[in-house]
């Protein structure tokens, strides 16, 4: 019978048959697949791995400072911590089509990462935390073929221009395989049980907007927020991604004896097996007078809180 046990020791001898005694480096983001992908090729091969974790500055607050703990204080991987949020805001400067800040993005995480590899003499191997759907979505993703609705963040033609080849050991398996895995390893739940993350972060919760660290930093208050009284509930496992956007309207409110002319957001929280459809989550109706209430007090700049009501489809799950 198939067990996690088994398909961890399975997947370690199949990736130590592989990569014998050459250098594998893996990009690290924090999201549970590179995670998972990362501990196991490590115990595999120890420290023939090295991680790369290229800080784009477009994180949730504190996350950077989390990856750098767990994965070098706790597993003892080498890891490569790359604070890169200068050159990309830099390069983000006025952009504000979703595309072109996707595009941006992952040119930039490319460049910056390939620099990294080079700069520790490159590998024969790149691993990744592909996974089943993201093998399959190439050919069946939403839009049907031939249309783009989003440019997905990956590292681009890195491995032929780096001549490395892939090891991706999680290949096989769906997302709730993965957190299983991940548990059997004894990553802690903070990682394993996390919603997904979009690779470029923060940037396309901010629409129709460019991006700058003030817009950034403001963002990262009310999703703490928003996330923390999720957690308090105990919704989080209930939820299969919430977040907060940040919107590009200013909307007139009234606070103590003061007008105010600040900023909206809107929160979003869905359920969903694959991220491929969603629906919206039915909050208790107390539960978002509270969050927008401590929003509103608690984040200055910000003086209205909507709450985003549209399944996928048609909608999608993130604004960009
Ligand atoms: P959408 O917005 O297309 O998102 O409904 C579906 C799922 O994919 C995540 N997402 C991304 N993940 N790189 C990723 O690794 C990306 O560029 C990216 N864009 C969206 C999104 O958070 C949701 O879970």
């Amino acid at each position: 019978t198939w067990t996690m046990a088994g398909f961890r020791e399975m997947e370690i001898a199949r990736i130590r048959e592989q990569v014998g005694t050459g250098r594998v480096i893996c990009g690290l983001s924090g999201g549970v697949d590179s995670s998972v992908a990362a501990v196991l090729i490590h115990e595999a091969i120890g420290d023939q791995l090295t991680c790369i974790f290229v800080d784009h500055g477009m994180l949730r607050a504190g996350e950077a400072q989390e990856v750098v703990e767990t994965f070098r204080g706790r597993f003892n991987i080498q890891l490569v911590h790359r604070d890169a949020s200068d050159l990309f805001l830099k390069e983000l400067a006025g952009v504000t089509d979703p595309e072109i800040k996707r595009k941006t993005i992952g040119r930039l995480f490319v460049e910056v990462f390939e620099e990294e590899a080079t700069k520790l003499g490159g590998a024969q191997f790149l691993a990744q935390g592909t996974l089943y759907p993201d093998v399959i979505e190439s050919v069946s993703f939403t839009g049907g073929p031939s249309v783009t609705i989003k440019s997905h963040h990956n590292v681009g033609g890195l491995p032929e221009r780096m001549n490395m080849k892939l090891v991706e050991p999680l290949r096989e398996l769906f997302k709730d395989e993965v957190r299983d895995l991940g548990r059997e390893l004894d990553i802690p739940e903070a990682i394993v049980g996390r919603h997904p993350f979009p690779g470029p972060g923060l940037a396309i919760r901010i629409p129709s907007s460019d991006i700058t660290r003030e817009k950034l930093d403001l963002l990262r208050r009310v999703d703490s927020i928003f996330l923390e009284e999720i957690r308090a509930a105990g919704l989080y496992d209930a939820i299969w991604q919430a977040f907060a956007v940040l919107l590009p309207v200013r909307t007139v409110g009234v606070m103590g004896d003061g007008r105010t002319y600040d900023q909206a957001c809107a929160l979003r929280a869905v359920t969903s097996t694959d991220g491929m459809t969603a629906e919206i989550y039915p909050f208790d109706f107390n539960f978002l007078n509270r969050v927008a209430g401590r929003i509103v007090n608690e984040v200055r700049g910000i003086n209205r809180v909507t709450y985003d009501i549209t399944s996928k489809p048609p909608g999608t799950i993130e604004w960009e």
